[in-house]
């Protein structure tokens, strides 16, 4: 499958090292064709194209800080019929929500891409965990939100490929859950020293 990232940081990287050895083939959507993250991609061999590239793809990753989603859609350009993945968390420079309960970044995402497919995905977990998630003795759970079922799916195999159990959360409004959730990981991450070599599974009881 062609998969552009848009964002060559620490979830694009992972994502896009990740698919790469799955056998998809992975370009990066930049501001920049240099500078430390467009450098170190393109060593790894992968191709950078520009931003207005990015709709050249089955699948689009958005993976920029929450500040910069608005202008790299529109850089991008139309991503109408795309499955766009959003991978983003709406956080401040405080490490907060800056919006939840009403609205989500994935929402916004979607008003910010007419017609694109657009699937919440892959902001619950650390980046480290991404291309690593075959390492847990249980499978982490990768759960996805959308309006379209189709993209779910695809989104979805994605998702396992890296090692993941795929939950379908739902509608595109779930996305207002599971970004607080991501929250919750940082908080569990950082202020209660979990480190980052942890995600969440879901088990089950047989009876
Ligand atoms: N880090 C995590 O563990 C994690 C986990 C889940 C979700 N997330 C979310 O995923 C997103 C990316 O996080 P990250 O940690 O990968 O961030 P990061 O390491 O800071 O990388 C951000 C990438 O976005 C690019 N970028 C910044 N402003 C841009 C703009 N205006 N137009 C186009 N590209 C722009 C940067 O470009 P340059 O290369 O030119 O600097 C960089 O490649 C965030 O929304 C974050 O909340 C992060």
């Amino acid at each position: 499958m062609d998969i552009t990232i848009i964002g060559a940081g620490n979830v694009g990287q992972a994502l896009g090292a990740g698919w790469r050895k799955c056998g998809h083939d992975v370009v990066y959507a930049l501001r920049a064709a240099s500078g430390k993250n467009a450098d170190t991609v393109a060593a790894q061999g992968f191709r950078v194209v520009s931003l207005k590239e990015a709709a050249d793809a089955d699948v689009v990753v958005l993976a920029v800080p929450w500040p910069a989603v608005a202008e790299a859609l529109q850089a991008a350009g139309s991503l109408a019929g795309k499955i766009v993945i959003d991978a983003t968390n709406p956080l401040t420079r405080e490490l907060e929500l800056a919006l939840g309960f009403n609205d989500s970044a994935g929402e916004t995402v979607a008003r910010l891409t007419p017609a694109a497919r657009v699937v919440k995905a892959f902001n619950t977990t650390g980046a480290g965990n991404m291309a690593t998630a075959h390492a847990f003795a249980a499978k982490p759970m990768m759960p996805l939100a959308g309006d379209d079922a189709e993209a779910k799916t695809v989104v979805a195999k994605l998702a396992e490929e890296l090692g993941f159990e795929a939950i379908d959360a739902g509608r595109l409004t779930a996305a207002r859950l599971l970004e607080p959730l991501a929250m919750f990981w940082i908080k569990l991450a950082y202020a209660q020293n979990f480190g980052r070599n942890f995600a969440f599974s879901v088990i089950r009881r047989e009876r």
